[in-house]
C-alpha cells in the first residue's frame, strides 16, 4: 500500500537516462517509485517487476492524468520534454525533465511559464555538474583564488559516439540539435555555473555533419555502431562556438559526437587574474581518467594544486535535489530558469551556424 506520507513519483521513458532517474527514486527515502511510462511494452514489464511498480503506462499522458503521483521525472525524446512537462505541470505535478530542457529556447519558455502558473517546482537534470570535480572546483572559485576569470574553454568530444544513429536523436525535430545539444549542453551548464551564471550577450559558431550522413561515427556501445550506409541524420555531428559574456568574459565550446582523436575527451579550462583551472575526464582507447588541477602562486611560488575531490554523485544526486526542491515548499526558487537560458544560448548557437555569423541574445 502507497505511503501517503512519501512522495509518490513516476518516471516516463524507459532508456538508460530513465533507468537512472528510476533507480535513484527507488534508493530514496521519503519517496516511492509508483508509476512507469513508456512504450516499449516488454522493457515496462521488467522495469515494473525490478522496481515493484503498479501503474504502468504505454503513453505519457495516461500517468499525467492518473493523478497518483506528485513528482515525474521525463526522460524521452527531447521534442516531448516540453508537452510533457506543461501537461504534468498543469496536472499539478512537479517535474524533473532530463536535459536538455527541450529542443528550443521557446519551447523551454512554456516549460517556465507552466511551473509558474502552477506553481510546482520545475527541475532539469544537468548530472554531470553532480561531478565531484565540479563540486570542488566550484568551492575553490568562491574563496576567490583564481581572482576574477576572464576565459573559459570548455568541450566534450567523441571520437565515436553518435547516440542511436538514424534514431530521434539524429531527426532535427525530435532532437533540436546534435552533438552541441546532446552533449555539449552539460559542457556549457558547467562552465556558465562555475563562471557563476554570466549572461551570454552573443555567440558565433559553427555546425559540421561529416560522419553521420555516411553512417559513420555510430556509438559503438548503441544498437546502431557504424551502418556505412546513408541515414536519416539532420543533425550536426561537431560544433564549435565563442560565447561572449557580460563583463567582457568569453568562453570556447566545443563538442563532437564522431571526429578523429585519440580518445574520447571532457574538459572546463579557466583562466583567471589569480590562478588558473582545469577539470578533465575521458576515456575509450585509454584508461579512464579524471582529474582537476589548479595553477596559482603560494607566496610568489608558482604552484600547482591537486584538490581532493569528492564522489561523483550522478543522477541520484541530481534526482535528490529535486526532491530537496520539492520537499523545501519554496516553488518559487525553482522555475527552471537557469537551465532556460542555456536553451536560450543554444538556439543562439544554432541559429549562429544557421547565418555565419555572430548572433546577439
Ligand atoms: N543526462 C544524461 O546523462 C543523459 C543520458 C542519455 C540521455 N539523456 C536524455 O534523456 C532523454 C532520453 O534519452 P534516452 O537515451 O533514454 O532515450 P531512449 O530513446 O532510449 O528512450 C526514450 C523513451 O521515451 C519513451 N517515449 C517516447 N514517446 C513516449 C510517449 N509518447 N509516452 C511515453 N513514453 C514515450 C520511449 O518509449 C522510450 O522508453 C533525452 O532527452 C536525452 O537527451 C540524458
Amino acid at each position: 500500500m502507497t505511503d501517503q506520507k512519501k512522495l509518490r513519483a513516476g518516471v516516463i521513458g524507459l532508456g538508460w537516462a530513465g533507468q537512472q532517474h528510476m533507480q535513484a527514486y527507488f534508493d530514496a527515502p521519503d519517496v516511492e517509485l509508483v508509476a512507469l511510462a513508456g512504450m516499449e511494452a516488454e522493457k515496462l514489464a521488467e522495469l515494473s517487476e525490478k522496481y515493484g511498480v503498479q501503474r504502468q503506462y504505454a503513453d505519457w499522458e495516461s500517468l499525467v492524468k492518473d493523478g497518483e503521483v506528485d513528482v515525474v521525472s521525463i526522460a524521452t525524446p527531447t521534442a516531448l520534454h516540453a508537452p510533457i512537462t506543461v501537461g504534468a505541470l498543469n496536472a499539478g505535478i512537479h517535474v524533473l525533465s532530463e536535459k536538455p530542457m527541450a529542443e528550443s529556447g521557446a519551447a523551454a519558455e512554456s516549460m517556465v511559464a507552466a511551473a509558474k502558473a502552477n506553481d510546482r517546482v520545475l527541475d532539469v537534470s544537468f548530472n554531470h555538474r553532480q561531478r565531484g570535480q565540479v563540486t570542488a572546483l566550484k568551492e575553490i572559485i568562491d574563496t576567490g583564488l583564481l581572482g576574477q576569470i576572464y576565459y573559459a574553454k570548455a568541450g566534450w568530444l567523441r571520437r565515436q559516439g553518435i547516440p542511436g544513429l538514424g534514431t530521434w536523436f539524429t531527426r532535427a525535430s525530435l532532437a533540436g540539435g546534435g552533438a552541441m545539444m546532446d552533449i555539449g549542453v552539460h559542457m556549457l551548464d558547467m562552465a556558465l555555473h562555475l563562471l557563476d551564471n554570466p549572461q551570454v550577450t552573443s555567440a558565433t559558431a559553427a555546425t559540421y555533419a561529416e560522419f553521420g550522413p555516411r553512417g559513420r561515427g555510430g556509438s559503438a556501445y548503441g544498437p546502431r555502431a557504424n551502418v556505412d550506409t546513408e541515414v536519416e541524420f539532420e543533425v550536426e555531428d561537431l560544433s564549435t562556438a565563442f560565447l561572449r559574456l557580460d563583463g567582457g568574459g568569453t568562453l570556447l565550446l566545443e563538442s563532437s559526437w564522431a571526429q578523429w582523436i585519440p580518445y574520447d575527451q571532457c574538459y572546463v579550462t579557466l583562466y583567471g587574474s589569480e590562478g588558473g583551472a582545469s577539470i578533465e575526464w575521458g576515456g575509450w582507447g585509454v584508461e579512464p581518467y579524471q582529474r582537476l588541477n589548479v595553477w596559482t602562486e603560494v607566496n610568489g611560488i608558482p604552484a600547482e594544486l591537486q584538490p581532493i575531490v569528492p564522489e561523483h554523485g550522478h543522477h541520484e544526486a541530481s534526482v535528490l535535489q529535486f526532491i530537496a526542491k520539492v520537499q523545501s515548499g519554496d516553488f518559487a526558487a525553482h522555475r527552471g530558469e537557469e537551465a532556460l537560458i542555456r536553451a536560450q544560448v543554444l538556439d543562439a548557437i544554432y541559429a549562429s551556424a544557421a547565418k555565419g555569423s555572430e548572433v546577439t541574445l
